[in-house]
């Protein structure tokens, strides 16, 4: 792999308008932090952007929230999020925020360069008016059923139920939040950037030349976006907080948050080349810069499809990559602000950073499960449980315990200096070992380069693991008994040690981008300065000298006990809001029956295959199951949940012996199973893994 010239590292600006939790620092902040703090570590030249993002209609509706003006809401959570960044080990080379006068110029200056080339189209279009509140209602203040997944409490930009990005009209009953109204149509015009335009150049960008290098699931979403047809998006509102519309006779408007925002990316660039005297231009024209977003799936379609078409159009280098991560859970359950089920970064740092026994430790401890569950492929959950075990069973008696022995045995039996190694006794242990730290550094470096952050940290604790078992099979412990009858044995020792010791040099060079405080202590073990931990030393054997002396040893990590656990989930489920009445409505739960009312009921799985909508019934599908000896028709009500193409190939458990039903001309020969959560979405219960259609299910 080519290294780039220079590197540009964005994480996706967060909004001002609230903490940011845990899975929002797993999704686009460690992910971004590892890499610059490896590509610093590489002396590659790097420059590494983040910064709030304080206009779009959140400002507004979490100032009348909270009985204020936005920009006391901006100013509070710039603060507060630049706080907590900080407190967790980000290595922004410049936090910015889309406020400062100078993204307002570049925003507009951006604007009007893709305006003045003809490149954006003006149209008048009817939009939601809200007759009550007397105003244009942006997308965020209109609320209704989606389209796509059903669920009654989607937004006019996006349904946060299933992700989809909407436009107000596709809202089903749309009502404004402001007055609870209905709202009106009304003519107003906007500036559009025209997406379809540039389809051509999207499928082959990221259909053809990134298929194989971006991740699977962003090159899936862009493909469903490119291939559902590119409509116009427009990049202007009727909105009166935001970055004015640089054009005459345009007052009341203002940019599309998500116009401006990515541009913060720019001038976040800008500020920085000012405060460190650079120049910021290279880093967004020049072919040899390698530009990398970090951000959650939420954002793939303004980072990979809107933003690159304004960076091309506006003349500017494309990303190379947009490593996207999918969601984290929390203990079973979607994150969310609204339900306060959720890890705030600032509840972390007030729990344990901030403790007694804290620090930087506890930053660590919590990087590192958050990079061990990092959601790279698929959905992931963040469990107390699973915390405490990758600290306790992981950190704590592999890797720490590792350096720990190392030094305790170095200050025990060889003087609490660097022992000789005896090349002329050298065996085969000591020569595997030799290969692992060796082969360590290619393989974590190339998953680095590839963004698989959890392997490249998985195999770290696995080179700490290797130590542990070299150092159980030479027992300097046991051998230092026998030096009394044969003093030769110190050789022994002295190899065993030697090796151990450069182990521990090699590790805190490899843990640094994860772990930085980790590396840190080690260093003061050391003795050594931060030069050490310039990656080109990885792989070295070289890195402590003979006879140098070094410091006691220090804990690199404490233990999480189950008392800190149990708080901690207690916490969070004596938090919870339950914003939806579903659950209380529910009736106390029906009589007591016997097994033998349960044991009437017959249940198979089966496998669905073929799935068509009811007519005129939105809610109803028709599936016909392949139930092993026969097929059966079934009528479910479950459209607004499934579509019929997903549904093929679905097992589905099926109550079969249920007296047939007419539905809409239908016969319904059975019934099929599932969950309702708490938000009305309905879930379909299935086997684990496939089994034969036809099984018993009981
Ligand atoms: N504020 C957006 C969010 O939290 C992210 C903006 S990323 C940027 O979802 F590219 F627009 F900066
Ligand atoms: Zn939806």
């Amino acid at each position: 792999m080519e290294n780039a010239k220079r590197y540009l590292v964005t994480s996706a600006l967060p909004y001002a308008n609230g903490l940011k939790h845990v899975g929002h620092l797993a999704g686009a902040y460690i992910p971004a932090d590892i890499y610059a703090r490896y590509l610093r570590a590489q002396k590659r030249d790097v420059v590494f952007v983040c910064g709030s993002d304080e206009h779009g209609t959140a400002i507004p509706i979490q100032a009348a929230k909270e009985g204020t003006t936005p920009r006391a809401i901006i100013d509070k959570y710039h603060e507060a999020m630049k706080q907590d960044f900080e407190d967790l080990g980000m290595s922004f080379d410049i936090y910015h925020r889309t406020s400062e006068p100078i993204h307002h110029e570049t925003a507009q200056e951006f604007f009007t360069y893709l305006n003045d080339r003809g490149e954006l189209e003006i149209k008048e279009t009817e939009q939601y008016y809200d007759e009550e509140a007397k105003t244009f209602l942006a997308d965020r203040y209109i609320k209704g059923t989606c389209p796509n997944c059903g669920s009654d409490r989607a937004f006019g930009d996006q349904c946060e139920n299933c992700g989809r990005t909407l436009s107000p009209d596709e809202l089903i009953n749309p009502v404004s939040t402001l007055s609870g109204k209905t709202p009106v149509k009304k003519k107003t015009s906007h500036w559009y950037l025209p997406l379809g335009e540039h389809e051509a150049f999207l499928k082959e960008w990221i259909l053809k030349e990134h298929k194989d290098d971006w991740r699977a699931n962003v090159v899936g979403q862009c493909k469903g976006w490119i291939e559902g047809g590119l409509q116009s998006r427009a990049v202007t509102r009727d909105l009166d907080w935001g970055i004015k519309v640089p054009v005459k006779d345009a007052e009341g408007k203002v940019l599309y948050v998500w116009f401006d925002a990515p541009i913060g990316y720019i001038s976040a660039t800008k500020q920085w080349a000012l405060d460190n005297k650079k120049d910021w231009k290279p880093y967004w024209y020049d072919k040899e810069t390698k530009l990398v977003h970090f951000i959650g799936k939420d954002n793939i379609v303004f980072h990979c499809i809107i933003f690159p078409v304004m960076l091309k159009l506006h003349g500017n280098i494309l990303p190379a990559n947009v490593p996207a991560n999918e969601f984290l859970n929390l203990e079973g359950d979607k994150m969310s602000t609204s339900r306060n089920w959720k890890l705030d970064m600032r509840d972390y740092i007030n729990d344990f950073v901030k403790k007694e026994n804290g620090g930087g430790q506890c930053v660590d401890m919590l990087r590192y499960y958050l990079t061990q569950i990092a959601p790279e492929t698929k959905d992931s959950e963040f469990m107390w449980k699973g915390f405490q075990d990758a600290v306790n069973s992981e950190l704590v008696s592999i890797f720490g315990n590792f350096v720990n022995r190392t030094w305790v045995l170095m200050h025990k039996l060889c003087n609490g200096k660097v022992p000789l190694f005896h090349n002329d006794i050298i065996d085969d242990t000591d020569k595997e070992l030799i290969t692992e730290i060796a082969n360590a550094r290619t393989r974590i470096e190339n998953l680095l380069e590839e963004y698989s952050f959890r392997e490249a940290l998985f195999e770290v604790i696995d080179l700490s693991r290797k130590g542990n078992q070299y150092m159980q099979k030479k027992q300097p412990w046991i051998v230092a008994k026998t030096l009394t009858e044969n003093p030769d044995n110190q050789k022994l020792i002295d190899n065993c040690m030697h090796l151990c010791l450069q182990l521990s040099a090699n590790l805190a060079i490899l843990i640094n981008p994860f772990l930085p405080n980790t590396a840190k202590t080690m260093l003061h073990m050391m003795k050594v300065v931060d030069k050490m931990l310039d990656w080109e030393n990885a792989g070295s054997l070289k890195l402590l000298s003979v006879g140098y002396s070094l410091r006691e040893p220090q804990l690199l990590f404490r233990k999480i006990e189950d008392e800190e656990i149990k708080t901690q989930v207690e916490k969070l489920k004596n938090g919870l809001i339950k914003t939806n009445t579903k659950m209380e409505e529910q009736p106390q739960g029906k009589p007591m029956i016997q097994f033998d009312d349960f044991a009437k009921l017959e249940l198979k799985a089966g496998t669905v295959i073929a799935c068509e909508k009811v007519e005129k019934a939105d809610k109803l599908l028709k599936l016909e199951v392949d139930l092993g000896t026969e097929k059966r028709t079934i009528v479910s009500g479950i459209a607004q949940h499934y579509t019929p193409e997903e549904m093929i190939g679905k097992q589905v458990i099926v109550v079969t012996n249920l007296a047939p039903r007419k539905m809409r001309g239908i016969e319904s020969q059975g019934m099929i199973l599932t969950a309702e959560d708490i938000d009305g979405k309905l879930q379909l219960l299935k086997p684990e893994n496939v089994v034969s259609p036809g099984s018993n299910v009981s």
